[in-house]
């Protein structure tokens, strides 16, 4: 037995989410490896839906146990939100005990989230697109040896050590706001949350992980954000805090490589981009436009509007090769009916050199595109892949041939059931 990982090949929002959800009913265990709660998986089923910011998307099966690794940094006023909305929803985690917790998963502090949107307003024309949740200060306190994890929250102390990081931070931040902004309502939110989570079962994730492999059961790693984001391989220093890439999985959960199954690469069928950085296919135009407007490409954390683009080939093989990855899926296909024509980035242009690969200096990358007729039909209602238009399988073809990497789902819609097998 090995663990699967299923990881997004752009900059995020790719539909990993629905994709969990889908693969989690053949899955004992699903487990979140990095990020924190800027992701934001949305799932749609039986005409519900949910977004899911840290808990991993496999809560909705009967019996897929859910796990939050150590290499995820968890914000405890947000993760009570979320089981709160899921316990309004019928999902009790804390009752099914369907939810384990690493205990070297570190904690969002109040201070950490007043940190960010000071050091984002510091950096002025170059903010880096931050969504002020914490996340990169909490991390940088993990790399700093400076942080306290979820195992801390049952010692004692813990109240004293909270007291001493947040003291820390408040010293930084009163050099940085002029009057230091109140939080004693968050501090209290926040020791309220912990002890919430003090009640669910917090494990050692490697030893629940060797355990599942050991009876031979099935384990999902998933990822959030996107390949392009990952701290060392994206465009630095527009990247998220973590590893996003199939290593990550094994760092945050304790797994190691040779451990490593199949590793599913979800990829959405044009390219968006939250946030500031290079996005050498992006739309300043109309169809950009129009592919926000039918692809609904708002955060769905922030509500920002996400940036749209071409595909991106270059990009994509080198998202494949970082991960190994050995199967696609392809997302969202049913955004592009009614474009005339589509457009893909094979090469690009650097310094009049053409390449395939993504450059150390990707925002001098000047796109080559090559051009696909479009198809007009709704493809929503579409249940088998030999029923779609002959121009989306040319477009299949051309993606399965120059990434040779096979596309194993077609997804035509939000929906579990929108889910197409191809071959
Ligand atoms: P992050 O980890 O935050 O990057 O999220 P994600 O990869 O899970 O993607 P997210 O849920 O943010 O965005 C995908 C959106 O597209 C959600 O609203 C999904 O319901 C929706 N979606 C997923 N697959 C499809 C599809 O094939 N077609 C359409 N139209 N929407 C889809």
């Amino acid at each position: 037995m090995a663990v699967d990982v299923l990881l997004g090949l752009q900059w995020g929002d790719e539909g990993k989410g629905k994709l969990a959800d889908v693969f989690s009913a053949d899955y004992d265990l699903v487990a979140r490896f990095q990020g924190g709660p800027n992701a934001g998986h949305t799932l749609e089923f039986d005409g519900k839906k949910f977004v899911l910011n840290t808990v991993p998307s496999g809560i909705f099966f009967g019996n897929t146990v859910n796990l939050i690794g150590n290499g995820v940094v968890i914000d405890p006023i947000g993760l009570k939100a979320e089981l709160d909305r899921l316990k309004a929803a019928g999902y009790d985690l804390l009752a099914s005990q369907k939810l384990l917790i690493s205990r070297r998963a570190h904690l969002i502090l109040p201070t950490h989230r007043l940190l960010d949107a000071a050091s984002e307003r510091q950096l002025a024309d170059g903010k880096i697109g931050s969504t002020l949740k914490g996340i990169g200060p909490a991390y940088r306190d993990k790399a700093g040896r400076n942080g306290l994890r979820i195992g801390d929250i049952v010692r004692p102390d813990f109240p004293e050590r909270y007291r001493r990081l947040s003291a820390q931070h408040a010293y930084t931040l009163q050099a940085l706001y002029r009057q230091m902004p109140d939080f004693e309502a968050e501090e209290q939110a926040f020791f309220e949350a912990v002890a919430l989570l003090r009640q669910f079962p917090l494990v050692d994730a490697d030893r629940v992980v060797d355990e599942y492999l050991r009876q031979g059961k099935k384990i999902l790693a998933e990822g959030a954000q996107g390949t392009l984001l990952d701290v060392d391989f994206g465009a630095y220093p527009f990247v998220t805090s973590s590893n996003t890439t199939a290593a990550g999985a094994c760092t945050g959960l304790g797994v190691a490589p040779r451990q490593i199954g199949e590793v599913i690469g979800v990829v959405k069928a044009y390219s968006t981009r939250v946030g500031s950085g290079p996005f050498p296919t992006e739309l300043d135009d109309e169809t950009g436009e129009t592919l926000r407007h039918n692809g609904r490409e708002f955060g769905s954390v922030s509500g920002r509007p996400r940036r749209t683009g071409w595909l991106d080939l270059p990009a994509l093989k080198y998202a494949i090769r970082l991960n190994g990855v050995t199967r696609l899926v392809l997302t969202k296909a049913d955004v592009l009916s009614g474009l005339p024509f589509l457009r893909v980035c094979t090469h690009y242009r650097v310094e009049g050199e053409l390449i395939d690969y993504m450059p150390y200096d990707c925002a001098q990358a000047e796109p080559v595109f090559t051009e696909l007729p479009g198809w007009s039909e709704d493809l929503t209602q579409v249940s088998s892949v030999t029923d779609l238009p002959d121009q989306l399988k040319n477009y299949i073809r051309l993606l399965e041939s120059s990434l040779e990497v096979p596309i194993s789902y077609v997804s035509v819609g939000p929906d579990r059931r929108q889910t197409l097998v191809n071959g």
